[in-house]
């Protein structure tokens, strides 16, 4: 859960970074998210097409790694402390806790991340 304040406002900025196809270049979209909203809905609805499968938190094909800004990833299915820590987020089931910059599509290194410390790493 974001951290408790009287003064949080009801959306906040979120600057999602997106790899091209081939992953040599990046564009930046920039959404705002309900601070009850979780990112990839937003995104989804403010027309911007990003991978997903489980939308539950679970699968990983969803995942991102925060550039910058705090998320609350507490309605995931499967997100585990070293996800956290090392800044990977499931944007399905993630809300902002502050204005946010996220890089998007990191699927395959948030797999490999898991495989790495004996985690869960669905479709790997
Ligand atoms: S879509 Fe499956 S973890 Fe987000």
């Amino acid at each position: 859960m974001c951290a408790l304040s009287n003064s949080a406002p009801p959306s906040y900025t979120v600057k999602l970074l997106v790899p091209s196809d081939d992953g040599q270049k990046e564009s930046e979209q920039v959404v705002t998210v309900g601070a009850d909203e979780h990112i990839l809905n937003a995104a989804n609805a403010q027309g911007i097409v990003l991978p997903a499968m489980c939308r539950q938190g679970r699968c990983v094909t969803c995942a991102g790694r925060i550039v910058g800004g705090e998320v609350d990833n507490s309605d995931a299915d499967m997100y585990f402390p070293e996800d956290r820590a090392a800044g990977f987020v499931l944007l399905c089931t993630a809300k902002p806790c502050s204005d946010l910059t996220i890089r998007t599509n990191q699927q395959d290194s948030m797999r490999a991340h898991r495989l790495a410390l004996g985690l869960p790493a669905p479709y790997a």
